[in-house]
């Protein structure tokens, strides 16, 4: 048996794949086409095991994904593979439409392919299941609801509006063609291998390097924020006993405003890594220019996810938080790595 795994060298699709291996013994087939956030270092401790098997390649490249399916018949294939990036979305939103919509058209069109043509009794236990954002609910007031399932789709950015319309497609291809889909719509994660662009690992790695904490605007959005790993039990469980065509919400029931996040981090750094003068990295916060068409608030109800199929989060933000500076403390090498020529030039444009 085994799975085939989109998005693999980035954030979640590295933990999930790591998770994965360190607890059964079914192979991954990983496919990522290496793009500055996908980073073939996150996997590097797998090199050499016999269970994993990585391929640099495109979602969008039909030859390329149907000749996979066919030499390594996976019985599951799972869509991580997205341009995720909100702000890099706003100043150049090209490559969200080419991966996140039509890259996952033709991954559609190439399992659709394969799942037709097997046996009955393996066509019946395949699986789609496409990794999504609460984003694409859009944007809450201070006294809403949180998302549930039923929520409308409002996307508001070129990232969320991008996931809306992926996430559109893969229900088409169950209502339509009856391909066994499911989709997780999850909140704002955290943890290791988080690319430093993000605002946690971005707080982090500027607030070692003696630089400001940029806050956009009044710092008081709101994120429902899930440490990683929680992540991928609810996707494992989802995978498991999903019920097809369906949507499963997933979250951590951490709203924190992103100022609480960064000051947070601060006094855990404080506390970790004292900065040489003995002063408070929150001296580093400054509040920069506000993001365009900035979603006030995200919250997420995964009470639907709870109920059906028992999964709740093991950490609570204050584990999770740790961990992760802790994480980040002791793999500067990591950080280093890619905050070298390519990530340089990001900086200088979105905060100059
Ligand atoms: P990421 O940007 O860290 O990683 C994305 C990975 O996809 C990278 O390794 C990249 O090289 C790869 N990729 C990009 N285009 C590709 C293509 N055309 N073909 C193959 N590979 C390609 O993103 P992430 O944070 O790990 O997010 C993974 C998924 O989870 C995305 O679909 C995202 O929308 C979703 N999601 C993310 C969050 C979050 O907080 N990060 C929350 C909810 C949902
Ligand atoms: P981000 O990590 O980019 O995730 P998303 O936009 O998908 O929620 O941002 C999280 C929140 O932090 C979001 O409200 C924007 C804000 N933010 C800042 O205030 N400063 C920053 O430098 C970054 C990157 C984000």
């Amino acid at each position: 048996m085994t799975i085939l795994v989109t998005g693999s060298a980035g954030f979640i699709g590295a933990n999930f794949v790591l998770d994965w291996l360190g607890g059964t013994d079914e192979s991954v087939v990983s496919l990522d086409k290496l793009t500055y956030a996908g980073n073939r270092q996150n996997l590097a401790s797998l090199d050499g095991d016999s269970r994993h098997h990585f391929v640099h390649g495109d979602i969008a490249d039909q030859a390329l994904v149907s000749a996979l399916l066919a030499q390594h018949q996976p019985r599951a294939v799972l869509n991580f593979a997205a341009e995720s990036h909100v702000d890099r979305s706003i100043l150049g939103p090209e490559e969200f439409i080419q991966t996140n919509i039509v890259g996952t058209f033709r991954l559609l069109e190439s399992v659709k392919a394969y799942w037709q043509q097997l046996p009955a009794e393996r066509a019946g236990t395949f699986r789609f299941l496409h990794v999504s954002t609460d984003e694409v609910y859009g944007s809450l007031g201070a006294a809403d609801a949180a998302f549930t399932e039923q929520h409308q789709y409002e996307p508001n950015s070129p990232y969320s509006a991008s996931k809306a319309a992926s996430d559109h497609l893969v229900r088409a291809y169950h209502h339509t063609y009856g391909l066994p889909v499911l989709t997780t719509n999850c909140s704002n994660n955290y943890g290791p291998y988080h690319f430093p662009e993000k605002l946690i690992p971005l707080v982090i790695h500027n607030a070692l390097a003696g630089k400001e904490l940029p806050i956009y605007g009044d710092g008081q959005q709101v994120r429902d924020w899930l440490y990683v790993t929680d992540h991928c039990s609810a996707i494992r469980r989802v995978l498991a006993d999903g019920k097809l065509g369906e949507t499963y919400n997933v979250g951590g029931w951490n709203e924190k405003a992103n100022l609480d996040v960064v000051k947070t981090l601060c006094a855990i750094l404080d506390q970790e890594q004292p900065r040489a003068d003995g002063r408070s990295y929150a001296e580093q916060i400054a509040f920069v220019k506000d993001r365009p068409g900035h979603d006030r608030r995200y919250a997420i109800d995964a009470g639907k996810l709870e109920r059906e199929l028992g999964w709740k989060p093991a950490e609570t933000f204050e584990t999770g938080i740790r961990k992760t500076v802790r994480w980040y403390l002791d793999h500067q090498a990591w950080v280093a790595h890619i905050t070298s020529g390519a990530y340089r030039e990001w900086m200088s444009k979105q905060y100059q």
